[in-house]
């Protein structure tokens, strides 16, 4: 799969940019605050709705603008043609000309897997971000789990709310504690069965490209034991004292371990930085695996950070990227990509939130 065009309207720094590309590696090469991480930021949008600059839409519409427009073509199995635009007041989504009303029917035109400073948040950050990756990959793979997580947001929300009321209604409680019990399950079905299949891709791909002995594993641990219900009736006395609800999916946690001790806690800035990019490894080979062909890999920086090693282990991905028509594109200041990548780049100037290709020179 690859994006053939993108078109920006008042995105970022972009008041309006079309540009064709083809599939294969592409370089975004410019000076600092130029507008590269921009475009990676438009196209993962395009790919999942939200930017992994975790930020929401106002941030992204050029100062001075009233919204903004993201659109693109993508070439797969099939072509497909996206539109978003938004701005304060409105909101419109459209795939292959026609207009988006449930965010399922949207996704997955496009796939895309991100590598970016913000990874390391995997590791160091708060389970709710870990859930996130999770949700993602099952979203990404499966048209039914992004509704049935927004029903569980939903019921979760109103029972809440329920419990913030001094005088609980019972009768409400129990009927949303039904609805959250069964969607519940539901999640936790789909977030057990992915997290064996995550768990070998991202320790083959930690061991590649890291020499240390550390064992790594990956345990899925929902809140929920044993009985959702069952746990969800048992927490009623500490769900009033909190006025929320304690048990469920939305309190499931992914823990990483590297020989038998907490990755976040002890691990060293290497060790999590290793495993923020196997992780995301993994992601880009689960999707293959499940579509057929690798999704659009978005590399912003990392590869300027990356020391020889890991540069090696993600090259595997890249190449395969490449032989399968897929589409990398990385952001870099500078030509410090590895040597083994430098034929067959397709190098762009960014400067000033304007796009132009670069003629190639060896
Ligand atoms: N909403 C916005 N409207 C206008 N300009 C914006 C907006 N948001 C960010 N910018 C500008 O976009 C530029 C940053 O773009 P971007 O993050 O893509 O830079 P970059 O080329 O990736 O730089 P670096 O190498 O430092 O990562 C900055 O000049 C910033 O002021
Ligand atoms: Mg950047």
């Amino acid at each position: 799969m690859h994006l053939a065009h993108l078109r920006l309207r008042d995105f970022r720094n972009y008041p309006r940019l079309d540009v064709d590309f083809a599939p294969g590696c592409h370089v975004l090469l410019g000076d600092n605050a130029q507008g590269k991480t921009n475009i990676l930021e438009a196209i993962y949008l395009m790919a999942t709705l939200r930017s992994f600059r975790g930020v929401g839409g106002a941030q992204m519409v050029r100062h001075g603008a009233k919204g903004y427009f993201v659109g693109g073509n993508v070439v797969g199995q099939g072509g497909h043609e996206i539109k978003m635009y938004w701005s304060a007041s409105e909101r419109k989504l459209a795939r292959d000309g026609r207009p988006v009303k449930k965010l399922g029917e949207f996704l997955g035109a496009l796939r895309a897997v991100v590598f970016c400073t913000e990874d390391l948040l995997l590791v160091k950050g708060t389970s709710r971000i870990r859930r996130r990756f999770l949700d993602l990959m099952l979203t990404q793979t499966h048209p039914t789990y992004l509704p049935l997580l927004q029903r569980y947001a939903l019921a979760l929300r109103a029972r809440n709310a329920l419990l913030k009321h001094r005088i609980v209604d019972e009768a409400a409680l129990e009927s949303f504690s039904t609805e959250l019990v069964k969607l519940g399950n539901e999640l936790i079905r789909f977030r057990t069965e992915l997290a064996p299949k995550l768990s070998p891709l991202t320790r083959l791909a930690y061991r590649r490209i890291s020499n240390d002995a550390e064992e790594l594993r990956i345990e899925y641990q929902s809140s929920v034991k044993a009985d959702f219900a069952v746990e969800l009736a048992q927490a009623h006395k500490r769900e009033r004292t909190f006025r929320a609800t304690l048990v469920g999916p939305h309190r499931d946690e992914l823990q990483f371990t590297l020989n038998g001790k907490s990755a976040a806690q002890f691990g060293s800035e290497g060790q999590k930085r290793t495993l923020a990019i196997a992780l995301k490894m993994a992601q880009a080979e689960y999707l293959t695996g499940i579509h057929g062909s690798a999704p659009v890999l978005l590399i912003d920086d990392v590869m300027g950070e990356l020391d020889a090693k890991r540069r090696a282990g993600l090259l595997p991905l890249l190449q395969h990227a490449r032989k399968t028509s897929g589409q990398v594109f990385m952001t870099c200041t500078e030509e410090n990509w590895p040597r083994e990548l430098g034929k067959d780049l397709q190098r762009w100037e960014v400067r000033a939130g304007a796009l132009r290709r670069n003629e190639d020179r060896r």
